[in-house]
């Protein structure tokens, strides 16, 4: 399979800086921040600069090797490479990514021992661990979308939520990636895209996508969801994840549960499509995963301009959890797995 790599790169690495590409102001401008410190990275993952928890992953990564060239002077290495990590962890906690991305690094870094204190030599074993991970993140894409592709029945019209394409993976996508080489296979029909409030990441970032990647899609608002599945008889759905606990409850996108629901409901296929960095095989169930609540205004307002009263009490949870029972298959770079799931091993 041969799929283009994206134009819009969601950051790279020159000369030792790592630059982001500012999605907040997509589609309208294309305009990367250099970040030249790991708290500039930080800054980017918090303010969702970059987000979609596969590009959030590598770049926290960047931000811990950023975070070893800062280093001055002596300090306990142990304890500098854990506060360092916890930090960058805790910029958005429920993408499980951040946290396999930082810790693979740090136990790297751990694993060198008594080079500990050549910080040159440590900024570069971390760079080296880093780009090895981003070259697995970019094997694995391909897997998932080799596996899901065969997944998908020819004719069909499918539905998806929030962003999974290269924007959001720093490389091919997973539910997206799915979605376009399957349409090109001249599997796909019709594609419907979430517009996903409050980011609006389905109206700004998947449309783009897909008008890059040359595939015809029909926008809608969230909640026109159950609408189109039963009038416009959606064969599927597939999305991506940010966390998935051992018995596959999976963490994704605000309004990912909703269409699960619908999906058991109109007797649809579900599909989550994710890497293993996703995985979180520490957890039991979807109940420990930690929900992140982002700020009330970011529902209280659309481009600076207020859509509610001033008093307007809000919750913002930037994600939901669908139970495993939910889902049909979960796939992923070590082939698709169904209920149900057990991730022990993986
Ligand atoms: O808040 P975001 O935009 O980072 O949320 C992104 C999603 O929920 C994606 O669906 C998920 O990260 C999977 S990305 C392949």
């Amino acid at each position: 399979m041969k799929l283009k790599k994206s134009i819009l790169l969601p950051f790279y690495w020159r000369n030792s800086c790592l630059y982001i590409l500012d999605q907040k102001k997509l589609p309208f401008e294309k305009k990367y921040i250099r970040c030249t410190s790991y708290r500039d990275v930080i800054r980017c993952i918090i303010d969702m600069n970059i987000r979609g928890a596969p590009a959030i992953g590598i770049a926290a990564g960047y931000a811990f090797v950023l975070a070893i060239k800062e280093a001055k002077g002596s300090f306990n290495f142990y304890k500098f490479l854990k506060e360092k990590a916890e930090e960058i962890i805790s910029s958005r906690p429920t993408a499980y990514n951040i946290f396999y991305c930082v810790n693979r690094i740090k136990e790297k870094i751990l694993s060198l021992g008594n080079k500990k204190n050549n910080k040159e030599f440590l900024f570069k074993e971390a760079l080296k661990e880093v780009k090895i991970i981003e070259e697995e993140n970019r094997n694995a894409l391909l897997k998932i979308v080799n596996y899901g592709v065969a997944l998908i029945k020819n004719n069909s019209s499918v539905l998806t939520h929030c962003n999974t394409g290269p924007l959001a993976c720093g490389d091919v996508g997973t539910a997206l990636g799915i979605i376009i080489e399957a349409y090109h296979r001249g599997k796909i029909k019709n594609v419907y895209v979430d517009e996903t409030r409050p980011y609006l990441q389905g109206a700004r970032l998947t449309t783009l996508e897909l008008e890059v990647a040359k595939v015809p899609y029909v926008l809608i608002t969230d909640n026109m969801a159950a609408f189109v599945i039963k009038e416009k008889k959606v064969s599927c759905v597939i999305i991506g994840a940010d966390r998935i606990a051992r018995n596959g409850d999976t963490a994704n996108k605000i309004g990912s549960y909703n269409l699960a629901v619908l999906c058991k409901y109109h007797k649809i296929p579900f599909y989550i499509a994710a890497p293993s960095s996703s995985i979180d095989n520490s957890i039991p169930s979807g109940r420990y995963i930690k929900i992140e609540m982002r700020p009330a205004d970011e529902v209280k307002y659309i481009n600076n301009q207020p859509i509610t009263t001033k008093n307007a009490k809000v919750i913002h949870p930037a994600f939901d959890i669908t139970d495993a029972k939910l889902i049909t298959a979960i796939i992923t770079e070590k082939g698709v797995f169904r209920y149900p799931y057990n991730f022990a091993k993986i």
